[in-house]
């Protein structure tokens, strides 16, 4: 039995070691906002937070998770990151865009005045087969913007 503190509520899940934090999420705790994609950390499709930083779920082994938090879309709520995300509708299909909103969080938690550069750079570790990345950058700006950064947004 391992324990999971995952947005913010403790579950103790009885899984392998070394079963992925993907896995856990989607088949025992029913959170589906985390994707599937590649399971290689390729895509990003997967991406949540650990401890503040994105991560990679489909290559986290849940035996590393015990006494730190997890945080998925679901705990997001209607925040500022996923109102820009469907303000800019940056979902095509949709499948890439939870990973997008996690990365998204994180960068924006750690700097919450990134540059055009920053922000490219921060997002580029997760693909959009869609081709939406530049409505998805958009919804970046403006989550950043929304967050109280618009004026120290860099060139
Ligand atoms: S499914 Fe995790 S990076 Fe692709
Ligand atoms: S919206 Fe379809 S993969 Fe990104």
């Amino acid at each position: 039995m391992i324990r999971l503190n995952v947005n913010g509520q403790d579950h103790d899940v009885d899984a392998e070691a070394d079963t992925p934090l993907l896995y856990v999420l989607r088949d025992e705790l029913g959170m589906h906002g985390a994707k599937f994609g590649c399971g290689l950390g390729q895509c990003g499709a997967c991406t949540v937070m650990v401890d503040g930083q994105a991560v990679f779920s489909c290559l986290t082994p849940v035996s590393v998770l015990p006494g730190r938090t997890v945080r998925t879309i679901e705990g997001l709520g209607n925040n500022a990151v996923r109102r820009a995300f469907i303000e800019e509708q940056a979902a095509q299909c949709g499948y890439c865009i939870a990973g997008m909103v996690m990365r998204a969080q994180a960068l924006l938690e750690h700097n919450p005045h990134p540059s055009e550069q920053e922000i490219r750079s921060a997002m580029s570790v997760n693909l959009c087969r869609c081709g939406t990345h530049m409505r998805i950058l958009a919804a970046v700006r403006r989550a950043a913007a929304a967050m109280g950064s618009a004026a120290a947004v860099k060139p």
